[in-house]
């Protein structure tokens, strides 16, 4: 549950006009290793080929996997004297500041200042949250129109979303990662009237897990009811997501010349994987428009 303090620099924070009309997505999940960076980068990517302005912040200060993915991706393109789609990235720091109250605040509006910077010349803003829970990590999910949320198929995770009774499975509550986003929702509905759009990505689908995957998706379903966030298909479990991170590629790079990487048919089904995600993100920008890469 935010404290008092949070809640204060979040309602100055979320009734200024944060940004113009580029739609933010946070893509969030307390849970570390969840594929949180993966999903961003590879959604940032993909929506800059589909012709839409995407600005980018890095909000996992401490690990910085999304701007070191990007600065290996500038070193690659340099290397091989070639252009690749980026994103604007706005970098960001906390406040070091060992009064709480002014680190909070300057924390505040680094923020608001980031996303007013990028929303003028983007359509698409994406937040790359970290796996613990922040007070930037808190104000960026007040921001969310549409929050992604991977989550590996399992009960380990699952457990940050909702509490369940150890034999019949049922779902028994809401957990904190859960009462977070509603307290975000709550915050959204009361200053900027907006809802968010929560969609929970399973991560790392395997085909060998069957019943486990049945388990989790039924307790997704459950709890998804219950507290309103829309469950779809991610990415499946795939070596090359782990290969990709030191030259700054991604899926939809494979083909470019320099990849060292050969392109095969299960990258062609994982490219469909992303393009199913992009696609369920029903993005307003994305109405009407062919929706291939
Ligand atoms: N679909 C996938 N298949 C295989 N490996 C994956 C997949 N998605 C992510 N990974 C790998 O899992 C690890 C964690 O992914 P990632 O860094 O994207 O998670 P994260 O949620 O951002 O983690 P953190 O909470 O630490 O920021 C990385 O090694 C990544 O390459
Ligand atoms: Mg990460």
């Amino acid at each position: 549950m935010p404290d008092a303090k949070m809640t204060t620099h979040g309602d100055r924070l979320s009734t200024e006009t944060a940004h113009n009309t580029s739609r933010i997505i946070v893509v969030g999940n307390e849970k570390g290793g969840a594929g949180k960076s993966t999903v961003s980068v590879h959604l940032a990517i993909g929506l800059i080929q589909l012709s839409l302005r995407v600005g980018v912040i890095d909000l996992d200060i401490r690990q910085r996997t999304l701007s070191r993915y990007f600065e290996n991706r500038t070193r690659w393109m340099q290397k091989n004297g070639k252009t690749l789609a980026m994103p604007d990235i706005k970098p960001l720091n906390a406040s070091e500041d060992r009064d709480l109250d002014h680190a909070e605040r300057q924390d505040a509006d680094s923020l608001q200042s980031a996303l007013k910077r990028l929303g003028k010349t983007n359509d698409i803003i994406i937040i790359d949250a970290p796996g613990s829970d922040t007070f930037l990590s808190r104000l960026a999910h007040q921001h969310a129109d549409t929050l992604v949320t991977p989550m590996n198929d399992s009960f380990v995770d699952f457990d940050l979303l909702g509490d369940i009774h150890p034999e019949t499975l049922d779902v028994l509550r809401p957990s904190f990662y859960s009462e977070m986003v509603w307290q975000s929702r709550k915050h959204r509905a009361r200053t900027v009237r907006q809802p968010i759009d929560w969609i929970i990505v399973r991560n790392r689908m395997s085909h060998i897990e069957a019943k486990n995957k049945r388990h989790v998706g039924a307790a997704l379903k459950n709890l998804g009811a219950r507290i309103g966030f829309r469950v779809e298909p991610g990415l499946s479990e795939r070596v090359i997501y782990r290969e990709l991170f030191p030259s700054g590629l991604t899926l939809l790079d494979l083909t470019e010349s320099g990849s060292k990487i050969a392109f095969t048919m299960s990258h062609v089904a994982a490219r469909q994987e992303l393009r199913n995600i992009i696609k369920m993100l029903n993005l307003p920008q994305l109405a009407d428009t062919d929706q291939s890469f």
